[in-house]
């Protein structure tokens, strides 16, 4: 696989708010301090991306480009003098692309070159693919950053330093409620509470039942059920635990309001709900609910230090065991000039338990 930069730097750039994207070439980017150039081979569509572009959200500036998550090639290392990582050019990596949080076009993962952070790549398990790798990195950080720094739980292997938030105790007989289990998000977080000892009931649609549950979920409910609450807590009743902890991977006021119903119902005095998107105005976080929400973005900024245990230490010993499965995905045809088509069919809201991915 190339390692040099003979290849120009296609990219699908984002002119204008609210405009389509257009396929065109930009400039090769320089690696800073920490900091890699990745050859994509493939990146992945998520729902930030048509949120961004519809709603002219987290873009400070135009044009620009967008994308969270890559798979490639190192073609080039910054400086990390700072003790990150040693990658070295030519190798396989899948990565989270800061571009969200950073607003540069060189940090979008939506072209043929990116930019991306020492800290949130991962080399890439030699019997993963590209399309595989791209489907994860986002989801990676967000479901830890939930699981570890909203609900307090920690993973096996985590060093002490890395817990800021006060550790939940008593977790043996409780139960994580992931609402949207069948999510990228979702998924990921399954597995991640198994892997910490946790029992998990989650909702889905009814075709994506039998897949959850062999990722770990003792219980899926199917969350368009008008009773899709009693039927949580007849699941937990049934495995003879307590609902003590959510992550609502949709987060919007018809999946919160059924949340928090069913840990206000739960019996547990004190319960701990991660959120995905800022609690909306106009609902009430119930009593006795805290709730806190994941901002993925941390993981550039004060929470490195976990950035770098998750995606350096942590996923690389849980792909290559199978204690995480990748998520699926879905190729979009086209290369960067289906991006488009993908992020309209995502804004459709077509697009169930899988991730689109286009070959660059
Ligand atoms: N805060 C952060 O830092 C951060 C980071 C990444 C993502 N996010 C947000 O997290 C959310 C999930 O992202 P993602 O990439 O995991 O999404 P995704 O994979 O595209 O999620 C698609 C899935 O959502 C499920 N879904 C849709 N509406 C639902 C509902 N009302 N109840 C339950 N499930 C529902 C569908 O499940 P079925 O197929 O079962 O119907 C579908 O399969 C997005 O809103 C995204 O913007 C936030």
């Amino acid at each position: 696989m190339s390692t040099s930069t003979t290849t120009p730097n296609m990219a699908a750039v984002l002119p204008s708010p609210r405009a389509d994207l257009v396929v065109q070439e930009q400039p090769i980017p320089t690696p800073g301090p920490g900091e890699l150039l990745i050859r994509n081979h493939a990146v992945a569509l998520s729902p930030s991306d048509w949120k961004r572009q519809a709603f002219d959200i987290m873009i400070p500036s135009y044009p620009t480009i967008l994308g969270a998550d890559l798979a490639g090639t190192v073609v080039s290392v910054g400086d990390s003098s700072d003790g990150s990582h040693q990658f070295s050019p030519g190798d396989r990596v899948f990565s989270a692309a800061p571009g969200f949080a950073t607003g540069l076009p060189s940090n979008g993962a939506h072209q043929t070159y990116t930019v991306v952070k020492t800290s949130t790549t991962s080399p890439l398990p030699s019997d993963m693919t590209f399309l595989q790798g791209a489907v994860q990195p986002t989801a990676l950080g967000t479901a830890t950053v939930g699981i570890v720094d909203i609900l307090g739980l920690p993973l096996p292997g985590i060093p002490a330093s890395l817990l800021k938030t006060k550790a939940a105790v008593g977790i043996d007989d409780k139960i994580l409620l992931v609402w949207g289990g069948a999510s990228t998000v979702g998924s990921t977080t399954i597995q991640l509470a198994r892997i910490a000892g946790l029992s998990v009931i989650a909702t889905a649609s009814p075709a994506h039942h039998d897949k959850l549950r062999s990722i770990g979920a003792a219980a899926v409910v199917d969350y368009r059920s008008p009773t899709a609450v009693d039927e949580i807590l007849a699941a937990a009743a049934g495995l003879g635990k307590k609902i003590a902890f959510a992550v609502d991977t949709i987060s919007l006021p018809h999946t919160l309001g059924p949340v928090s119903q069913v840990l206000a119902r739960s019996g547990v005095p004190t319960t701990r709900l991660a959120h995905t998107l800022p609690w909306p105005s106009g609902l009430a976080v119930p009593e006795g609910v805290e709730a806190g929400n994941i901002a993925m973005e941390t993981v550039w900024g004060p929470r490195e230090d976990l950035a770098q245990w998750i995606y350096q230490v942590a996923a690389p010993e849980w792909f290559t065991t199978g204690k995480v499965e990748p998520v699926g995905y879905r190729l979009v045809s086209g290369g960067l000039a289906g991006i488009q088509n993908g992020l309209d069919e995502l804004r459709g809201g077509k697009v169930s338990g899988e991730k689109l991915v286009v070959e660059v």
